[in-house]
């Protein structure tokens, strides 16, 4: 089986997320490690397993992602994994957490998912973690998404650590699982 890992990555997040799922994939397959911008959408026909990364931006994948999605014709053989890096707290935190997610992550599994079904290809699952935004960034979600001073510093205190290396372990673990379903 022959993998390919391949990520959008502005500020290295999501690309230290696709080095993680990489090692994993090389112990026990012929596997890339592509950034998205030395690709064409005709190299996943080499392929039996695309994991494809994106940062979350606007909150959708980021564009040269959806674009690249929108150009892969319909039922190309390969299985697809998505993975997103982004600056909302992840959807299995609680309830003030979820729903920033859902408004500014949320969309990406959903793109996706709605490609997959679409296009005939087979989705197999999702990995998504937190990211530090870059600071024109960060001031934006201060300046419109987390006003509130305490929920600032809680959100600031947290996501300048991400991704870590319980993120890049749970990223191997998303590695592992999606090989358990093809192996
Ligand atoms: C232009 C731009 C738009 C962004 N929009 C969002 C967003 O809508 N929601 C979100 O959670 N994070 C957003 N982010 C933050 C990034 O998704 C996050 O920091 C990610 O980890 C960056 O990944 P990278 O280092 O691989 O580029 C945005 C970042 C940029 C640069």
């Amino acid at each position: 089986m022959k993998i390919l890992v391949t990520y959008h990555s502005v500020t290295g997040n999501t690309k230290k997320i696709a080095e993680a799922i990489y090692e994993t994939s090389s112990e026990n397959h012929e596997a890339d490690l592509k950034d998205m911008n030395d690709i064409s959408m005709k190299d996943f026909a080499n392929y039996d397993l695309v994991f494809l990364g994106s940062a979350c931006h606007d909150s959708d994948l980021a564009l040269p992602v959806l674009q690249l999605l929108e150009q892969t014709p319909s039922a190309s053989g390969f299985k697809l994994a998505g993975f997103v890096t982004h600056a909302s707290y992840t959807s299995e935190a609680g309830e003030y957490e979820k729903s920033m997610y859902e408004q500014w992550a949320g969309k990406c599994i959903k793109s996706f998912e709605s490609f997959a079904h679409n296009n005939n290809i087979k989705f197999l699952g999702f990995f998504n973690c937190m990211g530090i935004p870059s600071p024109p960034i960060e001031k934006f979600i201060h300046d419109q998404i987390v006003t509130d001073k305490e929920q600032w510093s809680i959100y600031l205190e947290i996501i300048k650590k991400h991704p870590d290396e319980n993120d890049l372990a749970n990223a191997r673990e998303f590695a592992r699982a999606i090989l358990g379903q093809i192996d």
